[in-house]
């Protein structure tokens, strides 16, 4: 585990010989950061999408195009003949653009200076770039401001490199207890599991380190005819048992890799497929190929459900489990190319861009389109979640070094809990990755209606392509 905690898979070069280190990016971009104008380099076009832009912007691979696109707050984006398109910011990581028939997703800028990671939100890395069908690829990158500015950047913040702790986990029966006794609406427990697990595997299991997003959207206002069509949604609904029929694919066990973005976003096209066919289909996709084979994520180092459960399966495609087993370690792609792969299209942040989403919204696309992926803050005293209905207690557990983290998983229903009629509590209903023996049979329940740890704050689908 040791030479993975050091997170650095590979050092590679670009433009001035900055080192560029892969995991869990490190860019720390905000809205405020991106907006403005962008020159996008654009390199030979007319590629598939097995072009690699590693290297884009070297004298081998130089730029051949320029485009100047204008991103207003919060999705609109015009170009310099005054076409207009759309974009969103992806977390804090980077952007995409969609604009003249053309995408444009690149990871923001940045480097490692020290012990610590500038972003440099001004500027992206090599990305890609192909038409809204899927064909003609081309590299590009970006750079914000006139183009003449190009080799000064912006240090817009620092993230510190983490100091690993090579400690284990031991659950602490006192943390337990004071869970219990401090409120009434969950139980926790020790998990036999968790004993003796390393920390950093825990926070791994939870998003990792770096999946952590200091500016996370809070929920929009809900529009008036939002608030109606929720209101005629049930009471309560679970894709589990939609008039006795199951929609959700079984409970699985990331491990201790940073792959739960992968498990959520391919647990979403699982249920999304059962859903469209009437459960005719009911595919079982493989998070390893996601691990081993996306450019558009970290491998068991993180990534995000945006850049998977849509793009990766609308510009790569998802293939079944048995094409590559699940191994819960990083690894050059060894996906069966005979394994055909299936697609999803019309991926997006619920609401429609980064930052639009809320508890309505959520609701009403769970209910019309099936199960979406959501993402939540980890604090200590999720791992010894039991049963009820989960709310950060605010308790620490002193013994086991814990980070907060951002955990992706899939939501798959909601209700109210009316046991104490004084006190009724909406929920959700979450199917986590951490597999069956943990929470309420691998599910757990969580506040709703409250942004309870950010989890109505960043909501994705995708739509299968049958
Ligand atoms: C792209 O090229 C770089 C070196 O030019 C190489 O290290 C990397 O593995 C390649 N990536 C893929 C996905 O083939
Ligand atoms: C990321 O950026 C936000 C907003 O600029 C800032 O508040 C936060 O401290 C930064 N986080 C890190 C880890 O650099
Ligand atoms: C458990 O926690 C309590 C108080 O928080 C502490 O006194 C005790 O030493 C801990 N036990 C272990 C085994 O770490
Ligand atoms: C906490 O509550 C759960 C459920 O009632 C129980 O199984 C567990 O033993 C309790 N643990 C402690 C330390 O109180
Ligand atoms: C869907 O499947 C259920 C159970 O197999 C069946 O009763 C129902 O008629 C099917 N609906 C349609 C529209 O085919």
């Amino acid at each position: 585990m040791m030479e993975v905690t050091t997170m650095i898979k590979y050092l590679l070069c670009f433009a001035s010989l900055w080192a560029i280190v892969a995991a869990d990016t490190p860019a720390n971009c905000t809205y405020q950061d991106i907006v403005g104008q962008w020159t996008f380099q654009i390199g030979e076009s007319g590629h598939d999408r097995s072009l690699n832009c590693t290297n884009f912007g070297s004298q081998q691979n130089p730029p051949k195009s320029k485009l100047r696109v204008t991103l207003y707050f919060p999705d609109l984006v015009v170009d310099e003949f005054g076409n207009n398109g759309w974009w969103t910011l992806i977390y804090n990581q980077g952007f995409e653009v969609v604009i003249n028939g053309r995408k444009f997703f690149a990871f923001s800028m940045y480097k490692k200076h020290g012990k610590d990671y500038d972003s440099i939100c001004d500027q992206t890395l090599p990305g890609w770039s192909h038409d809204i069908f899927g064909r003609n690829w081309a590299c590009y990158t970006g750079t914000k401001g006139t183009p003449l500015t190009t080799l000064k950047y912006q240090r817009n913040s620092v993230v510190t490199e983490h100091k690993f702790t090579s400690l284990k986990y031991q659950s602490n029966t006192t943390l337990v207890g004071e869970i219990n006794r401090s409120q009434k609406s969950w139980k926790a427990a020790k998990y036999a599991q968790f004993e003796g697990m390393q920390i950093e595997d825990m926070i791994r299991m939870a998003g990792g380190r770096k999946s952590r997003i200091p500016s996370i959207p809070k929920p929009v206002a809900v529009r008036s005819e939002h608030a109606r069509m929720a209101s005629d949604l049930p009471k309560s609904f679970d894709w589990r048992n939609v008039e006795g029929l199951n929609y959700v694919s079984p409970i699985r066990n990331q491990g201790s890799c940073g792959s739960c973005y992968a498990f959520a976003s391919l647990a979403m096209n699982e249920a999304r497929w059962r859903v469209m066919t009437n459960n005719t289909v009911q595919p079982v996709f493989s998070p390893q190929d996601v691990v081993e084979c996306s450019q558009y994520s970290q491998g068991c180092e993180g990534g995000f459900p945006y850049l998977i459960s849509g793009k990766y399966a609308e510009d790569f495609g998802l293939v079944l489990e048995e094409c590559n087993p699940y191994k819960g370690s990083d690894g050059s792609c060894s996906t069966l190319q005979s394994c055909p792969r299936v697609y999803s299209t019309r991926y997006e942040y619920v609401g429609g861009f980064y930052g639009a989403c809320n508890e309505a919204l959520m609701r009403i696309n769970l209910v019309n389109n099936g199960p979406m992926a959501v993402a939540f803050e980890v604090y200590d005293d999720f791992f010894s979640y039991k049963s009820g209905i989960y709310h950060h207690t605010g308790l620490k557990d002193k013994f086991n070094p814990f980070e907060i983290t951002n955990h992706a998983v899939l939501l798959v229903g909601y209700g109210t809990d009316s046991s104490n009629p004084e006190n009724p509590q909406d929920y959700w209903i979450v199917k986590n990755s951490w597999g069956e023996s943990w929470g309420e049979g691998g599910y757990f329940r969580i506040r709703r209606g409250n942004d309870e740890c950010s989890i109505e704050s960043i909501a994705v689908q995708s739509f299968p392509i049958m």
